[in-house]
């Protein structure tokens, strides 16, 4: 054989080698079911494993985003919804490691999504500039991170339609057709806004938000706290019409993303309002998830999905569940509490870093967790990767190291 065909049958052959070695194996049913919590050796693969595999998506991506993969390999766009996602990880490693490598890509991917800045017919203003330009402010303070940044969350406040108390979700600003659905998504645009008014001093972005969490707090928890993905509301009054599925299995299932966004979403407004109220909600909604998991501590696509056991995962909703827990973990005044969620969290981190990582799978695929599902209804991104199951992978991961309390 050429020696330059050998190396490349050997280097993939001893990156295989080496992922058996570094990583424990994936695990069988039973030894999930007591399943350990994540190891601090765990973590720290873990996280040169993300390191490596965001090096390898910076290199391939040009100027465009990485959305969520198929067939292993990024699908991309210029920002769309989940824009923020990725220039967030660039920010969360520069955080981490305060290497120039991920400051430089952190500053160039953040600025791609300047654009979006006037757009109010864009709801995803929030979640496109919180990780991205309000994060990368902290990190590093620009004047023009901040100015974007506000902006921003000006042009995403036009969306508050006063009568509802609730932000507009989908459709053009003002579409009278598209006006009263809201889906629990949408919470994760809040923080964007808690963070205009600690700015600026001006309440106006606060109250805003607050209206639209109580308003999804009342509308999409059911009495048992799981919980639909979109409501119909009122728009003069904000009274709730209907409530139904958009990418779950039925009206009365539970898509474990839509109860992921409640659990995530309700931590971060109880952080940014000291509401006791958010805090319940988002323990309760954790509760129910916990109660419904399967062994290995990640959750099928849908609560109710058909062809459970065999049926696809969503490794995005264990990922965002799992650093919802550690906020709540952090902020709940109740040790045993705090431990509970600690716990669950732990555990779900544990089981995507055994079970679920893109590390040695065939054909090297894209992204670091597989296992995600998108939009299983259409067949978009079914057991693949997505950017916002690794973005909160990787802050669960340092927020796992945190212990903050
Ligand atoms: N609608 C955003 C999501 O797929 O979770």
């Amino acid at each position: 054989m050429r020696p330059d065909l050998k190396k490349i049958m050997i280097i993939p052959a001893l990156t295989f080698i080496a992922g058996l070695v570094l990583f424990s194996p994936r695990l069988s049913t039973a030894e999930n079911s007591a399943l350990p919590v994540l190891t601090e050796q765990l973590r720290l693969q873990a996280l040169d494993y993300t390191a490596a595999s965001l090096r390898r998506t910076v290199a391939e991506l040009g100027d465009s985003f990485p959305v969520a993969t198929e067939q292993g390999v990024w699908k991309k766009d210029s920002g769309g919804w989940t824009g923020g996602y990725f220039a967030g990880m660039l920010w969360l490693m520069y955080i981490r490691t305060g290497d120039s490598y991920w400051l430089d890509q952190a500053r160039r991917y953040t600025g791609l999504l300047e654009g979006n800045k006037s757009d109010d017919n864009n709801i995803d203003i929030g979640i496109l500039f919180w990780p991205s330009f309000a994060l990368g402010y902290s990190a590093s303070p620009q004047q023009y991170f901040r100015e974007t940044a506000l902006e921003g969350a000006r042009t995403m406040l036009k969306r508050f339609i006063p009568g509802g108390g609730y932000l507009q979700n989908w459709g053009a600003l003002g579409n009278k057709e598209q006006m009263g659905y809201v889906i629990i998504d949408c919470l994760i645009n809040l923080d964007l806004l808690y963070w205009a008014t600690d700015e600026t001093g001006d309440s106006v972005f606060a109250r805003a938000a607050t209206s639209h969490a109580e308003r999804t707090r009342i509308a999409h928890v059911r009495p048992d706290n799981s919980s639909y993905q979109v409501v119909e509301l009122d728009p003069a009054t904000g009274r709730k019409l209907r409530g139904f599925h958009k990418q779950g299995y039925a009206d009365e299932s539970t898509w474990s993303r839509g109860q992921a966004w409640g659990i995530y979403g309700f931590s971060r407004v109880y952080f940014r309002t000291g509401d006791p109220v958010f805090m319940e909600t988002a323990m309760k909604m954790a509760d129910w998830f916990i109660d419904h998991l399967p062994a290995d501590y990640v959750p099928y696509w849908d609560f109710s999905a058909p062809g459970i056991p065999d049926d696809a995962r969503d490794s995005s909703a264990g990922s965002m569940a799992a650093s919802g827990m550690l906020e709540i973990a952090a902020q709940v005044k109740d040790p045993e509490k705090s431990s509970k969620y600690r716990e669950a969290a732990g555990k779900i981190l544990s089981s995507l870093t055994r079970n679920y990582l893109t590390r040695g799978l065939p054909g090297n695929p894209d992204g670091v967790l597989t296992g995600g599902t998108y939009f299983y209804q259409i067949g978009s991104s079914v057991n693949q990767a997505n950017i916002w199951g690794d973005f909160y992978y990787l802050e669960a991961l340092l927020r796992w190291a945190e212990k903050r309390r």
